[in-house]
């Protein structure tokens, strides 16, 4: 397994292009089963979550080429509706998978997903919204078979905006016969790219970005040419690191209206942000500001996966400060590799109660998932010492080579992958 090593305590300064957001394109990259041809996104970042989804893709008959950040998909020769339990177990948030699969064959065999560290990751909105939908559902161990001779629109309630299920349903919807409006629907911007990308191919979608998506059922869709929008929650991570380094960055090819909840609270911290169009310039040269109060919500609200990072900037603030996890129940994991690293950090159920430290220390600490892993990674560049980041590829599943990201903004990190004992 790789690690990443890192001599802490250099200021982040430099530019730097921000990549395709990778919960962008994994939707979009499933919806493209929905239309038969060449279908060509760009800006899809190289992650290990984005291959998973790529192989998925070719396990169901498509041909997929990822050259440079752009993805050529061939959904003609799809013959199959039925997800390897390999390949799911490998990226949960295949789950979606279930929406495309159905409208396309009819059917559609996937297995649970499970938990994973940051929680149970349940898929009950997602299979009553298909059900509501038409699809007869049948689970026989951890294998989940959806069958629907013709999808029907349906009036649909989530009773919590969850991001998936909101994904899942509209790439049901999108072929049903009839209306579908999906109400307490996620109001993420990936949702929105979604809707774009779908409506690029042909499809009727109004509301994404609103709790309310209106999908009026097409006959088919056809292929099309579309861009991923940027990674708020990468862009998000640099942004934390440079002020937790207490540093100047620019961050190029933004969408600074997506990071609104991050902008207000590290402005709250002390920290300057200046936005000028797709460009966020960070600066800072004093120790943060406690932050009274944060609480991870869906968005538009304060976003769970920049939590851990948020944190770390606030394990170095001036007082005391408090943040609740709302939305995932073991998304906390990060705060004991932090203590082993200095912070004075008291956890009660969600609620972290962080007091800030002078500075922290470089250990040896485990990456528990991928952006508790990205957390670890700032800690080490604000930290005084070296520190040796374990488990990596939680974090390689959502940054693309980030070692060379921040190598680029002057941060002294390398990977050292272990020699093969063969
Ligand atoms: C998406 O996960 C993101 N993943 C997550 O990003 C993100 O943290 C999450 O949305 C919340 O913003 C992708 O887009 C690939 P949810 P998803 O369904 O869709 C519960 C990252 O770091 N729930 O909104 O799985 C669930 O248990 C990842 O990039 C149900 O109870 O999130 C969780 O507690 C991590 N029943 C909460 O809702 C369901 O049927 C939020 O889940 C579905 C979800």
């Amino acid at each position: 397994m790789d690690k990443l090593v890192i001599e802490g305590g250099k200021p982040l300064s430099g530019t730097i292009v921000i990549q395709g957001a990778k919960n962008a394109a994994l939707p979009i990259l499933a919806a493209s089963l929905l239309a038969e041809g060449t279908i060509t996104i760009d800006s899809v970042p190289h992650l290990l979550d984005i291959d998973v989804m790529l192989n998925i893709l070719r396990e169901l008959g498509c041909r997929a080429e990822h050259t440079g950040d752009t993805v050529v998909l061939d959904t003609t020769s799809a013959h199959t509706s039925h997800v390897p339990e390999t390949l799911m177990k490998q990226m949960r948030s295949s789950i979606f998978l279930m929406g495309p699969l159905l409208s396309r064959f009819g059917e559609a065999e996937v297995y649970l997903p499970g938990g994973c560290a940051i929680g149970e990751r349940k898929i009950d909105l997602h299979l009553q919204g298909l059900q509501a939908l038409g699809a007869e559902i049948e689970e026989i161990g951890n294998r989940i078979i959806c069958r629907a001779e013709k999808l029907q629109g349906a009036d649909i309630h989530l009773t919590f905006p969850s991001v998936g299920a909101t994904e899942n349903i509209m790439m049901a919807a999108v072929l049903a016969e009839g209306r579908t409006t999906l109400s307490n629907a996620a109001r993420e911007p990936e949702i929105q790219d979604l809707q774009r990308f779908l409506n690029a191919m042909g499809a009727k979608i109004m509301g994404a970005g609103t709790d309310t998506i209106t999908i009026e059922g097409v006959k088919q869709l056809t292929p099309c040419r579309y861009k991923v929008i940027p990674d708020r929650i990468v862009a998000g991570t640099i942004m934390v690191a440079a002020a937790a380094t207490r540093g100047g960055v620019t961050l190029q090819q933004t969408h600074p209206a997506h990071l609104s909840s991050l902008i207000h609270v590290l402005r709250r911290a002390g920290v300057q942000i200046v936005v000028d169009g797709d460009i966020i310039k960070v600066g800072s040269v004093a120790r943060p500001k406690a932050v009274e109060r944060i609480v991870t919500s869906p968005y538009p609200a304060f976003p769970t996966d920049l939590q851990s990072q948020v944190m770390v900037l606030l394990t170095l603030a001036d007082g005391v400060s408090i943040m609740k996890e709302t939305i995932f129940e073991g998304r906390l994991k990060h705060v004991d590799e932090l203590s082993r690293m200095g912070a004075d950090i008291r956890v009660d159920l969600n609620a972290a109660f962080i007091k800030g430290v002078p500075r922290l220390y470089g250990a040896t600490v485990e990456a528990t998932d991928l952006r508790a892993g990205a957390a670890l990674v700032i800690a080490g560049l604000a930290a005084q010492g070296r520190t040796v980041v374990e488990q990596v590829h939680h974090i390689d599943r959502g940054y693309d080579k980030i070692e060379s990201m921040l190598s680029r903004l002057g941060a002294n990190i390398s990977r050292y992958s272990p020699v093969p004992n063969n």
